[in-house]
């Protein structure tokens, strides 16, 4: 199991201290959610605060797009430290070349797919891609809660996926569904509030113990 925490649900002001404290607690990688108010009705953050935050840590940075046509900005989000870089594939017309234009930088390309979306939308990526990233809420903020009928997808990914391949899912995992998520087959685990909220090792901690790390 990967533990990706979502920066989303972090104290912006003291971001860097957070990032070192989810580092020393053992978290692996860092859940970068970028969106445009455009595909999603919000509107976060991009490249100057992914590349002030590049160096607090060398953590692996997990970049989720929910913005239109994300080609454009490939290029300048690796740029500015993304290790791997996840795609709606509701977002363009041209998945295959958005991957294409990750794998050719030497990153990690993942493509994911609205709740609403039918999980035979992503399988002809998944030869082509390191992770499928299932949405477990409608993306756009963070505390919301699990949509249980999402694990359907994992396990049907799991089933077809070759060993090793990466499926992660965001949105909604607490302390109390984690173990039935992993059971399903996912592998990577987003959380936002689950982390944040309250005492960040100590949160990190038990979601690791949980998944018997
Ligand atoms: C939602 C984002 C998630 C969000 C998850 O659109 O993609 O990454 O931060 O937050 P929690 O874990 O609070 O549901
Ligand atoms: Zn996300």
């Amino acid at each position: 199991m990967i533990l990706s925490p979502s920066i989303l649900a972090a104290d912006f002001g003291i971001l860097g201290e957070q990032i070192k404290i989810l580092e020393k607690a053992g978290a692996d990688w860092l859940h970068i959610d970028v969106m445009d108010g455009n595909f999603v009705p919000n509107i976060t953050f991009a490249m100057p605060v992914i590349k002030s935050i590049r160096k607090y840590t060398d953590m692996f940075f997990d970049v989720h797009l929910m913005i239109d046509r994300p080609e454009r900005y490939i290029n300048d989000i690796i740029d500015s430290g993304a290790d791997g870089v996840t795609i709606h594939i509701e977002s363009t017309e041209i998945p295959d070349e958005c991957i294409r234009m990750i794998k050719a930088r030497g990153k990690k390309a993942a493509v994911t797919l609205k709740p609403a979306t039918p999980v035979e939308a992503v399988i002809p990526y998944i030869e082509k891609s390191d992770m499928t990233l299932v949405m477990t809420v409608e993306p756009g903020m963070g505390g919301q809660k699990y949509m249980y009928d999402m694990n359907e997808k994992v396990r049907r990914l799991r089933e077809i996926a070759p060993e090793g391949y990466n499926i992660e899912v965001d949105g909604g995992v607490t302390l109390d569904n984690l173990a039935e998520i992993t059971a399903a087959g996912a592998n990577v685990i987003v959380a936002g509030t689950c982390v944040f909220k309250g005492d960040i090792e100590k949160n990190v901690k038990e979601m690791m113990r949980i998944c018997g790390r």
